[in-house]
């Protein structure tokens, strides 16, 4: 568990994932038969119906499942952003009922400021807490040298590649030490290459931090590469269709037969959800 600290860019992957030792004592996710609707009263569509969805502390879960089914609602109920119509959505046994420090989100977009450096926008969380000078430059060093961006801190923005953007606003992330992270189809906008690297990256800050991680995505490589367990929505309203474990040891190269087998499960269940939402519309059903 938790191997060193901070250790340079350089260090190789580890064999395999820690198996054993402590888990982290905080970042246990509950969310329990969550209910969504976007408006009130009863016209307005049901989003979410039913899901119910326990993140262990320093469990790494992805959600999968066609768009629209209500996987992005669902972080933002979890990142108390949205409040669901029915259900409860604790962290750590308290009620999530707002915005907080013990969880960051990460997007598609990076959503960095444009006229700041890229040490700025991770320190920007920081000097919201009112942390002080000392602490927050110890934070950001750590925090960038983590994502091995340590050499471009100073840049701006529009001086910073794809995969460097979302290595930062990662690292601004991370920097609050959050108990959960929540991530929104973090590297869809990114080519294959730097979404490789950026598994890797976050695989590697993963088992040095232990998040907890809720991740969102459209690619099923990238979820069974990353996940402990994937969760399969269905759609109309969203619902959670089936769970899959993943129990290949870490590092997982991109070419495990296992991670290919369980690849084509979860595509099939997605493939089938799609078929019967669009077997739903053409019956004139929805
Ligand atoms: N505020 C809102 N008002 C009305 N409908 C909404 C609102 N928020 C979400 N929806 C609807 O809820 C459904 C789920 O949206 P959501 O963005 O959570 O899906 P998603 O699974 O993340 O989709 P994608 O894979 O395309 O990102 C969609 O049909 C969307 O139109
Ligand atoms: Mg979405």
């Amino acid at each position: 568990m938790n191997p060193e600290p901070a250790p340079s860019h350089t260090r190789p992957l580890p064999a395999a994932a820690p198996a054993s030792g402590p888990l982290p004592a905080r970042g246990r996710l509950d969310l329990t038969d969550i209910q969504f609707r976007p408006g009130p009263g009863p016209d307005a569509p049901l989003i979410l119906d039913g899901i119910t969805l326990r993140c262990e502390p320093g469990e790494f879960v992805v959600v999968v499942g066609p768009s629209g089914c209500g996987k992005t609602s669902l972080l933002h109920i979890a990142a108390g952003m949205l409040r669901p119509t029915a259900g409860s959505a604790l962290l750590d046994s308290a009620p999530i009922l707002g915005p907080g420090p013990d969880r960051a989100m990460v997007f598609q977009e990076h959503g960095l400021f444009p006229w700041l450096t890229a040490a700025e926008n991770v320190e920007f969380g920081l000097r919201m807490m009112g942390l002080p000078a000392a602490e927050r430059r110890h934070r950001v060093e750590s925090a960038l040298r983590m994502v091995s961006l340590s050499t471009a801190g100073h840049k701006l923005v529009h001086e910073l590649s794809g995969g460097m953007r979302q290595r930062i606003a990662i690292a601004r992330a991370m920097v609050v030490e959050p108990a959960v992270l929540l991530m929104d189809e973090p590297f869809a906008s990114l080519d294959a290459q730097t979404r490789t690297l950026l598994h890797e990256h976050l695989q590697r800050l993963w088992w040095q931090t232990r998040h907890t991680v809720l991740f969102v995505t459209h690619s099923v490589g990238e979820a069974v590469r990353l996940a402990d367990r994937v969760i399969v929505m269905s759609a109309h309203p969203g619902r959670i269709r089936r769970e899959i474990p993943v129990q290949v040891p870490h590092p997982r190269p991109m070419d495990s037969p296992e991670l290919a087998d369980l690849g084509r499960i979860v595509r099939t269940e997605i493939q089938e959800e799609v078929a019967r939402v669009n077997a739903e519309l053409e019956n004139g059903h929805r």
